[in-house]
């Protein structure tokens, strides 16, 4: 009977969570893994954060540290000084921790990286080497501290590979694997299929009619994109211009939802609905004519369902998506984004579907065979 290992997984904020559903699912099948999952309490409405434990059906977090917002350093420090303790007690116990799992590049994934490097215990991270070169971005710098911590690193696209390599990580540590938030989407398509009735909700029951009308889909929550009254009321503007060709659908994430409100910023024109739940989102992404958005993840998802996407900054960490993908990096200016949408709207310019290397449901697999091999 192997030694018993001891593995945290860590999530915080919403775009962690489809990371770490296939990753816990496949380390749970391994019997002398003691699993424990940390939920950091970075995101925590509920539609940030239960929506998807429940709908993905991730267990209930061991420990939530229930940090909540703050500005970057009080956000980092509360999660460091937290997640510290629970290493801690653990080691206290004489429970020692073998290998944290961190995701993504948000703030509980640097914090809870920075704990175990001050602890000498191992890190894994899944997503490493994805660059925008842009560190003025608070995800840039979150990414590289957190790749040059970790022992373990997972990448999903040839492009992190490079990145690694160029900044002297040992090729020993780096794994390219695929894409978990892939295995979370090609799991959860057909369900969403079946149970979401976001289109249903939003358009009503069209008499005689069997299609689903055409829409867009438009995200907007990155500090750089929302925070200034001039660039989020240019955006919208722009987007109230896209809602003349086409409906745009806007679900709001709380910190865009607050400038808007703070701003007085008018919205006419623009469907503005609250953030959805995974299967929702996923439902409606999938029979989008197009995606306009700030997120990282969503640029992978549209590439995966093969659905055109508008990126609207001016850098991406996910080249493949560009290259292998349908994702077109528009920026913020008003004429080339509403370019961008013509050319999707006229098909002039549509991309083919390619799905990227990996990007095929077994990324997880792939990751707890790699962890069994180094703890
Ligand atoms: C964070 C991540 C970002 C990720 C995004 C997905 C960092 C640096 N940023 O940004 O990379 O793309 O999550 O959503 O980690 N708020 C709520 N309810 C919540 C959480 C937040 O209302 O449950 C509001 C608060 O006003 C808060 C603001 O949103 O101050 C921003 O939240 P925060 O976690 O700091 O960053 P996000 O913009 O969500």
């Amino acid at each position: 009977m192997p030694v018993k290992k001891r593995i945290i997984v860590v999530a915080g904020a919403r775009p962690n969570f489809m990371k770490i559903a296939p990753l816990f699912k496949e380390l749970k099948k391994v019997p002398h893994f003691e699993l424990t999952l940390v939920h950091t309490g970075q995101h925590y409405d509920e539609k940030l954060s239960k929506v998807f434990f429940d709908e993905l059906k991730i267990p209930k977090p061991d420990i939530n540290l229930e940090v909540g917002s703050g500005n970057h350093a009080q956000q980092t420090a509360a999660i460091l000084e937290k997640f510290d303790a629970v290493l801690e007690k653990c080691e206290q116990s004489k429970k020692s921790t073998d290998l944290v799992v961190v995701v993504g590049d948000v703030n509980s994934t640097v914090a809870c990286g920075l704990a175990c490097t001050k602890r000498g215990i191992k890190i894994a991270h899944v997503e490493a080497g994805l660059r925008s070169f842009d560190w003025s971005m608070p995800e840039e710098v979150n990414r590289v501290l957190t790749d040059h911590m970790s022992v373990l690193l997972f990448c999903t696209e040839d492009s992190g590979v490079e990145n690694l390599l160029n900044e002297g990580i040992p090729l020993k540590r780096i794994h390219f694997v695929g894409n978990v938030m892939i295995d979370t989407l090609l799991a959860n398509k057909k369900i969403a299929q079946t149970k979401s009735t976001i289109i249903k909700e939003l358009f009503g029951i069209q008499k005689g009619k069997t299609t689903t009308p055409k829409f867009a889909i438009a995200t907007l929550h990155r500090a750089s994109n929302v925070d200034e009254r001039e660039q989020l009321n240019e955006l919208i503007k722009t987007l109230q211009k896209v809602s003349e060709k086409i409906p745009v659908i806007f679900p709001l994430h709380p910190r865009t939802a607050k400038k808007i409100s703070e701003l007085k910023i008018d919205t006419d024109g623009i469907k503005i609905i609250e953030p959805l739940g995974y299967l929702d989102f996923l439902q409606l992404m999938s029979n989008a004519t197009l995606v306009l958005t700030d997120s990282g993840g969503i640029q992978e998802e549209t590439t995966a369902l093969g659905i055109p996407c508008l990126t609207l900054r001016n850098n991406t960490e996910r080249p493949i998506t560009i290259t292998n993908g349908t994702n077109k990096l528009v920026g913020t200016d008003q004429k080339a984004i509403i370019k961008g949408v013509d050319e999707v709207l006229n098909h002039s310019k549509n991309k083919q579907k390619s799905r990227p290397k990996f990007w095929d449901g077994k990324a997880a697999e792939r990751i707890v065979r790699i962890i069994l091999k180094n703890i």
